[in-house]
């Protein structure tokens, strides 16, 4: 059973995903700890309502960015956390935090990498007129939204999507994805090469994995 951390700014609602599948009998990891770096962050109390352990670490509090993640570092590594999942924490990392936990950092993303990094990447997504969008669960490393990709799910953008249409047909699939990314690679079931994570299971089973992960527009 691997112990897991999860940083949140907001609502949390993917946190919440995460929290609800790692309820599940049999499933390989476990929260620790949920910190906020804001202190109002909607997510505290959800997590709370849930019985796990949050904590406000507020950035503004310190001096530095390394500071702030000393913080956090040393919070995470006294529940013995060796997972961190990031869900919707909206701040960078120091490279001091990525190195703490190397390869062990989850991210979700909402479009699919490598297009489309950064902010407001719905608007993004709609201005360049892709006929798909959706999201990504990625390892992070130094770089922004940027580290080797884990799964990815997507969703049709329709001609008369709006951001928020598009923003709420990515999230539903976000909170299918993340759980199911955290489960195979608390089982170990991503094997890095170089840039890449290669997931190990069977041609059948990645199939089925796949159609759970791409709509085609059915369920709007
Ligand atoms: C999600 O869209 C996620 O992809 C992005 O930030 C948003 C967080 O939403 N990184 P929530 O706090 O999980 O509801």
């Amino acid at each position: 059973m691997k112990k897991v951390g999860i940083l949140i700014s907001g609502r949390g609602s993917n946190m919440t995903a995460l929290l609800e599948a790692m309820k599940e009998p049999g499933f390989p990891a476990s929260c620790a700890l949920v910190i906020s770096n804001i202190a109002s962050a909607e997510g505290l109390s959800r997590a709370e309502a849930m019985g796990v352990k949050t904590m406000v670490i507020d950035h503004k509090a310190s001096k530095t960015r390394e500071e702030h993640d000393a913080k956090m570092i040393e919070a995470l590594k006294a529940e013995g956390v060796e997972i961190v999942c990031l869900a919707g924490y909206m701040r960078l990392l120091s490279p001091l935090f990525i190195r703490t936990f190397p390869n062990a950092i989850l991210n979700i993303h909402p479009a699919l990498l490598p297009s489309f990094p950064g902010l407001h990447v719905q608007a993004k997504a709609l201005e360049a007129g892709v006929a798909f969008s959706g999201c990504t669960v990625h390892l992070v490393d130094e770089l922004c939204d940027n580290g080797p990709i884990l799964l990815q799910a997507a969703v049709p953008i329709y001609p008369d999507d709006t951001e928020e249409a598009l923003s709420g047909r990515i999230l539903k699939y976000e909170h299918r994805l993340y759980p199911i990314s955290l489960k195979l690679f608390a089982e170990g079931k991503f094997k890095l090469c170089g840039s890449r994570a290669r997931l190990s299971i069977d041609r059948d089973e990645y199939q089925r994995l796949l159609q759970s992960l791409v709509s085609l527009g059915d369920d709007q």
